[in-house]
């Protein structure tokens, strides 16, 4: 069940936290109560509540955590603060009807690659909730670099859909850098990129009206993007011997990334688990299977501790 917010956030060409805030307050009890009504089951008899503790907007945060816990307390049901880049790391195995695991020998170790509008993260994970940090970006996120260069060709919010629908119109005929790409570690950097292309925009006196160049622009970006990302990854994964290469967080809905990480991943014979379009998005869904993967190992917080935690990296 999602009550999105994108229209709301397109007016500003961006989220302004204070209206977040405010659509996440008037909302999120009709979405928990539609979902529930959804799912056929009252909240008492829930084994569990899990909610996004961060990173992000704390404002924003705040309404789901205080929720959480107000409906946790009163129905005296365990919350789970989860840390929603780790939902992302783990979304690949979401299965709708039940959940269930593959072996855990089968899958580990993986490298796990997070894009999204404020992280691109290259994780190692040796087990299901245990990993380590390995590569970030020093800049910008993907996501990010995606949306600002959408804005650059005046493209509609969220940019990166809009970036990726426009590039499809063009051809990848200019050679826009790709940062990073040789450094001999897992680390990312985006903002170069864009600040070539806006070079490029007013070395060429555009936005322009022509749609071809625009698209060749929009496609050659979105290539260079893919590059770095299916590279460092396959390399990360190689290197690191994983047997798995896992992807999630926004960006992972892009296709280019979807179809090139998945001819990388067979030409060196890595296992790859793509999140379903549906999970890659911020979702409510992913929240609750990371929440269900910290229940079965009985990670419980005590409800006093469970806090907002806006700049909750992963370590
Ligand atoms: O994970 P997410 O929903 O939110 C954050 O945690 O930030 O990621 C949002 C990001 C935005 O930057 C959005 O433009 C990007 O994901 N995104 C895409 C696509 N769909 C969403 N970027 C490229 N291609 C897409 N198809
Ligand atoms: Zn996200």
């Amino acid at each position: 069940m999602i009550a999105s917010q994108a229209t709301l956030h397109a007016k500003t060409g961006g989220v302004v936290p204070e209206v977040a805030a405010r659509a996440h307050v008037e909302k999120i009890i009709p979405v928990i109560r539609l979902a529930l009504k959804r799912a056929k089951i009252s909240i008492g008899k829930l084994a569990a509540i899990a909610v996004t503790a961060g990173p992000g907007l704390a404002p924003a945060l705040a309404v789901g955590v205080d929720t959480a816990r107000t409906l946790a307390w009163s129905f005296d049901l365990p919350l789970f603060p989860i840390n929603h880049l780790e939902a992302h790391v783990f979304s690949a195995f979401i299965k709708e009807k039940n959940f269930s695991l593959p072996q855990k020998k089968r899958v580990f170790p993986a490298v796990a690659l997070v894009v999204s509008g404020g992280h691109t993260d290259l994780v190692y994970a040796r087990d299901w909730l245990k990993y380590k940090k390995i590569g970030q970006t020093l800049d910008d996120a993907a996501g990010e670099c995606f949306d600002k260069i959408a804005r650059l060709l005046n493209l509609s919010y969220p940019g990166g859909p809009a970036l990726s629908k426009l590039a499809k119109q063009g051809s990848a005929t200019i050679n826009f850098p790709r940062p990073m790409l040789k450094t001999d570690n897992f680390d990312f950097s985006f903002s170069g990129l864009k600040t070539a292309v806006l070079y490029y925009l007013r070395n060429h006196k555009l936005p322009t009206t022509n749609y071809t160049l625009s698209a060749n622009i929009a496609a050659s970006v979105e290539t260079a993007i893919v590059d770095v990302l299916v590279h460092k990854t396959i390399q990360a994964a190689i290197k690191l011997k994983a047997k798995t290469v896992l992807l999630g967080g926004g960006v992972a809905a892009n296709l280019p990334l979807r179809a090139r990480l998945k001819e990388a991943a067979n030409k060196n014979n890595l296992n790859l688990l793509i999140t379903k379009p549906e999970y890659c998005t911020d979702n409510a869904g992913m929240i609750g299977f990371c929440g269900w993967l910290h229940w079965r190992k009985q990670n419980f917080t005590p409800l006093k501790k469970i806090v907002v935690r806006a700049g909750w990296e992963l370590t």
